[in-house]
Order: C-alpha cells, then sequence, then structure tokens
C-alpha cells in the first residue's frame, strides 16, 4: 500500500514504454478501426460503449478543427458498421478555453452530425475552471433544439447538488462520476464518504427530478446503493444506465450485464495516449504489482534473449 502510494506519485518519472505496456489494457489502440472492433466486442458481450478521441494539448483552432473532424469519423463508423456506441468529447479539445464561440460552433456542428445519424454526445466534464461554460454551453445547445446532448456532474465537488437544481428545468441526460481532478478543498469534498455521501443524494436528486442517469463508477458501494435506490424507486432498465472504463473491473461489468442492467464502457483510443493512461494508472489500486510484473517481464525477455 506504501509502495502504491509512493509509485502514484512517482509515475511520471517511469519510463514511457513501460506505462505503455501496463495501460494498453485501458486504451483500444491508436487507430479508429481498434477502437470498432474494441467496441464491436463489447457489443457482443450485450455492453454498450462511449468513444472517446485522445486528443493532445489544443493550442489553436486548426487543431479544435482536426479533433471534430476524428468525432465526425467516429460517427460514420459507428453508423457504418451498426455498432451501438455514442460519442464522448471534451470541451478543450474542442476549444472550450481559446474561445467559447468556436467551441459551441465545433460542438453543434457534431451534435448536428449525431442527430442526423440517431446518435447522441455526451459533453465530458474537465476541471473546475470549466465547469460553468461547460453547463453554458449545454444550456445553449438545449435552447436552439439539441437534444442528443447530454453533461457529467461530479460528485466531488461541492457546487453538484445546486447544479442539479440549476439544470432540472432541462431534464438534462447525466453521467454522474466522483471527479478525477484534485481541486481546492474549499470546493471539493477530501472525504472518501463525503464522495460516496454527495454521489448518493445527487443520485437521488437527479432521479427526483426525472433524469436518465449514467451512473460511472467501479464502486462496489456506489453500485449496491445504485441497485437499492431503483429498486426502491421501481426503476425499469431503461431509465438509467451503468457506465465503467475499459479495462477496469470487467467481472463486475459482466455480473451488472447479465443482472439484467444497462453498462455503457467508454473507449478511448488515438496515438495520444500518455496522459489518459497516467490517470486511469494514478487510480489502480494495485499499480506496484502491475509496474513490478511488467518490469520483470522485460527483464526475462532480455535475459531470454541474451541482451541483459
Ligand atoms: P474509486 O476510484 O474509488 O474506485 C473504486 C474501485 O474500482 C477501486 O477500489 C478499484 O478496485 C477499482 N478501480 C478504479 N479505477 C481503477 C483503475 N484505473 N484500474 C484498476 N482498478 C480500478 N471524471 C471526470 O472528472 N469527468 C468525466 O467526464 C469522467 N468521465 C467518466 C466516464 C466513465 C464511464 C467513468 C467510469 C468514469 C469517468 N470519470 C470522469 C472518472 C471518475 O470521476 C473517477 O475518477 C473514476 O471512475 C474512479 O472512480 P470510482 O467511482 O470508480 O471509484
Amino acid at each position: 500500500m506504501i509502495l502504491d502510494r509512493a509509485l502514484v506519485r512517482l509515475l511520471p518519472a517511469v519510463p514511457r514504454p513501460v506505462v505503455r505496456s501496463i495501460s494498453s489494457r485501458y486504451i483500444a489502440g491508436p487507430e479508429l478501426s481498434d477502437a470498432s472492433a474494441t467496441v464491436r466486442a463489447l457489443n457482443a458481450q450485450g455492453k454498450l460503449a462511449t468513444v472517446d478521441v485522445l486528443g493532445e494539448e489544443i493550442t489553436n483552432e486548426e487543431e479544435t478543427h482536426v479533433i471534430a473532424r476524428a468525432y465526425e469519423d467516429v460517427l460514420a463508423e459507428i453508423g457504418r458498421r451498426h455498432l451501438d456506441s455514442n460519442i464522448s468529447v471534451k470541451p478543450t479539445a474542442l476549444g472550450l478555453e481559446l474561445d467559447f464561440a468556436l467551441c459551441r460552433r465545433n460542438l453543434e456542428r457534431l451534435v448536428h452530425r449525431a442527430r442526423v445519424r440517431g446518435n447522441f454526445v455526451r459533453i465530458d466534464m474537465e476541471d473546475a475552471t470549466t465547469t460553468d461554460a461547460t453547463l453554458t454551453l449545454y444550456r445553449e445547445l438545449r435552447n436552439a433544439g439539441f437534444d442528443e446532448l447530454g453533461i457529467v456532474l461530479q460528485a466531488s465537488l461541492k457546487r453538484t447538488i445546486s447544479d442539479v437544481d440549476a439544470v432540472s428545468d432541462l431534464r438534462p441526460n447525466v453521467r454522474l462520476c466522483k471527479g478525477i481532478y484534485l481541486e481546492s478543498p474549499d470546493i471539493q469534498f477530501r472525504d472518501f464518504h463525503d464522495v460516496q455521501k454527495s454521489f448518493v443524494s445527487t443520485l437521488e436528486a437527479l432521479f427526483d427530478v426525472g433524469c436518465y442517469v449514467g451512473i460511472a463508477t467501479h464502486d462496489d458501494w456506489l453500485i449496491d446503493q445504485t441497485k437499492r435506490i431503483i429498486g426502491e424507486r421501481s426503476l425499469s432498465p431503461d431509465a438509467y444506465e451503468f457506465q465503467m472504463l475499459l479495462g477496469v473491473r470487467a467481472a463486475l461489468g459482466n455480473a451488472l450485464v447479465e443482472d439484467g442492467h444497462r453498462l455503457r464502457i467508454y473507449v478511448p483510443f488515438g496515438s495520444h495516449w500518455y496522459e489518459y493512461s497516467l490517470r486511469r494508472l494514478q487510480e489502480n489500486p494495485s499499480i506496484a504489482g502491475y509496474i513490478a510484473s511488467d518490469t520483470l517481464g522485460r527483464f526475462l525477455h532480455l535475459r531470454r534473449n541474451g541482451s541483459a
């Protein structure tokens, strides 16, 4: 455990090939064809998907168009192959930090493409400096008639319960997650149990106002609480879905599907895999074991080939 925590801090110093090898299970691969094959395999197991194009940090308008075009290709591929998948997009990748209007234009075009194909766009939620602008973006597009659009709320933020109130008139389709970004303790619950409590009360509040909720967690206790809440409310399986990340707790996901719940898997792909991989590895409770076995595996491989 102590070793795990120490390694999480040291991860950026771990050589890229090692990070790449131990994080490969979190990413479909570098190409759209890799994402397509992964989604097809998930669909065959009765799981839905949402595809995320991994991009690098955006510095100019043209880069936002490259990302937007990559997502248009994803939507086309989903349609062509009859895959059961939507897409998840990061507002900053579409230019949120460069120019709000540019981001809105890019997103509107994507949602329009999704609508034409009978699909749906989820706006991922990024760090707290983007929350207001992301919710404004969502409201503006919904007011313009784009209903094939959903948001994400982060239970670790203290503001989230009032955000439910603020968006409730739109009856949004919401992914609820704990939140990956480390924020100031003024605005974020830091205690594990406070985050869990906030998750449960936010979920209840979302169901109270009739939202469709994607419950995005691998936390056993939260999954049990969700099952309790949907049981108490007699919600049918089409009123919610569970969501998990590719490569995380697949057996738990299989059990949810066997129990008759919808499950959607987040499928990232692309050549810019490094930052996403670091985030996933930092959340992996047995990171030390993975790094040790990968390093040992490489060492033995080198020995076998007479290079060490
Ligand atoms: P927690 O981190 O406590 O994990 C619970 C258990 O799951 C762990 O004890 C471990 O067993 C297992 N586990 C979790 N991560 C693992 C890993 N990487 N490797 C191996 N085991 C692991 N965040 C955000 O800020 N904005 C967003 O838009 C999204 N979007 C999103 C979509 C989907 C589909 C998911 C599942 C998650 C997100 N997140 C997110 C990330 C989310 O906020 C959160 O950081 C992670 O889901 C981890 O939180 P858990 O609820 O799983 O609990």
